[in-house]
């Protein structure tokens, strides 16, 4: 079964034609007739009790075949299954995936919860089941289903992406959907929906905890019977499209309280794949930064810019409540701001350390502070240091980093100034215009 075989990767045609495919089917069909049972009013008890052991039957059949193609998969000698594949080393698992040839747009290095979103996404990749990939806002979720599409039999075909929570009510079914001319006031043309555009590739459906309850209904449909009907006409088209959603909010939670439907989320979850906070996978955090200094760079057209120890720092211990999203952004504005070097200064006022906190740099491991000085002439003369960096810092913040100004507001010889910012690495032009900024 493709699920359990990644190793040999047998052509699209053929992948289609494998078992992961009635995998998918059977699991369909069950989610059919669950939800004929939740959502009708007008069965019969004797209808009901049918429907739930036809479901029980198909259940089991999924269970039976799931279990006999691992089965003949270990008595072929084929790849490791999931849970020896968790088994292995974290480098020798992320070593495997690159030659495996995984595509990924990005970097990733051996963190454990990663490597597993990983190895789920790449496994799903070949097959059409759909996939719900779930993560805090800027985790790459996004970047995810651009795995699952570009690692599957799909991947030359269109990857098309709807922001869910971005439609209007009253335009979610033309914009999916599509509409025919004169369906409504503004239609003046024919024209086709996502659903339409993602035929034969993936539709990416973004967001998805927003779609209101009337667009989850309509979506429902399309995803029981692989067609669509245009605003306003009445011819039905059929679509061949595989789906994969995202959302940072709970589905599970949501449909117990009633504002997602059960059913819908079913659907959508065959497959479940959670990207981690980057506070979870903080050991990518060095990879990441190289990353995206590289990104900026080639971005800017100038050299990688370099991080002073207290940024690296820094970086390596902040919270990242907007996870790599807000990585990324942070070294695209030091590379943008900094010289050849850039420093905490660099980064947004809001999450500074504050000039107090800097005697304390941590190091090591999240919460390790700094070891305790060799002495106490040491340590007054490193708190003096920081003292008088922040100082720099604040004065050129303030004077839009002319340093003859400076000099003149505290009374300072102008060259002994320059050789203060010289001993501490500090550049005047990072400061310039920083004045406005507050
Ligand atoms: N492992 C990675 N390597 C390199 N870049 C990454 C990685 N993961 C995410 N990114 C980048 O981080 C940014 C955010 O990723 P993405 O848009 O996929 O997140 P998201 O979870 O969809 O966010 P949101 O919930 O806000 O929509 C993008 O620029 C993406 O390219
Ligand atoms: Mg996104």
């Amino acid at each position: 079964m493709k699920l359990y075989n990644q190793g040999a990767r047998p052509p699209a045609a053929d992948a289609a034609s494998h078992s992961a495919v009635s995998f998918a089917g059977l699991m369909e069909k069950i989610e059919i007739l669950r939800s004929t049972l939740r959502w009708s009013s007008r069965l019969e008890r004797a209808d009901i009790e049918k429907l739930l052991k036809q479901a029980t039957t198909l259940r089991d059949e999924v269970m039976g075949l799931s279990h006999k193609e691992r089965f003949v998969q270990a008595a072929a000698g084929g790849e490791a299954p999931v849970h020896e594949e968790v088994e292995r080393m974290p480098r020798e698992r992320r070593q495997a995936l690159l030659e495996r040839s995984f595509i990924f747009e990005g970097t990733f290095g051996d963190n454990p919860k990663l490597l597993e979103s990983l190895e789920t996404a790449e496994k799903a990749a070949p097959t059409d089941l759909p996939v719900l990939i779930d993560g805090e806002s800027g985790t790459g979720k996004e970047l995810m289903a651009k795995v699952i599409h570009a690692n599957g039999s799909r991947q030359d075909r269109p990857f098309i992406s709807v922001n869910c929570g971005a439609i209007p009510d009253s335009l979610l079914e033309s914009e999916l959907f599509g509409h025919k001319k004169g369906a409504f006031t503004g239609a003046s043309s024919d024209r086709r929906g996502k659903f339409e555009s993602a035929h034969t590739g993936t539709i990416f459906l973004d967001e998805i905890g927003e779609l209101p309850l009337t667009g989850q209904v309509k979506l429902l449909r399309v995803l029981e019977a692989h067609e669509i009907q245009r605003v306003g006409s009445d011819e039905v088209i059929a679509v061949d499209t595989r789906i994969v959603a995202a959302t940072n909010k709970d589905l599970r939670s949501m449909s117990k309280e009633g504002t997602f439907r059960e059913d819908l989320f079913y659907r959508l979850s065959v497959i479940h794949v959670s990207v981690p906070a980057l506070r979870e996978r903080r050991d990518e955090i060095p990879l990441l930064v190289a990353f995206f200094c590289d990104e900026a760079a080639g971005m800017l057209k100038r050299r990688p810019v370099r991080l002073t120890p207290r940024l690296r720092d820094f970086l390596m211990h902040y919270e990242y409540p907007g996870n790599i999203r807000e990585l990324r952004n942070l070294l695209y504005r030091v590379s943008c701001l900094a010289g050849d070097t850039a420093d905490l200064v660099h980064l947004p006022q809001d999450i500074r350390p504050k000039p107090a906190a800097l005697a304390v740099v941590p190091i090591g491991p999240v919460g390790a502070v700094s070891a305790l000085p060799a002495s106490l002439s040491e340590a007054k003369r490193a708190a003096s240091d920081e003292a008088e960096r922040a100082f720099l810092e604040r004065g050129l913040q303030e004077v839009g980093g002319t340093v003859a100004e400076l000099a003149r507001r505290c009374d300072m010889n102008r060259s002994h100034l320059q050789m203060l910012l010289k001993k501490h690495g500090i550049h005047s032009k990072d400061f310039r215009g920083q004045r406005e900024k507050g």
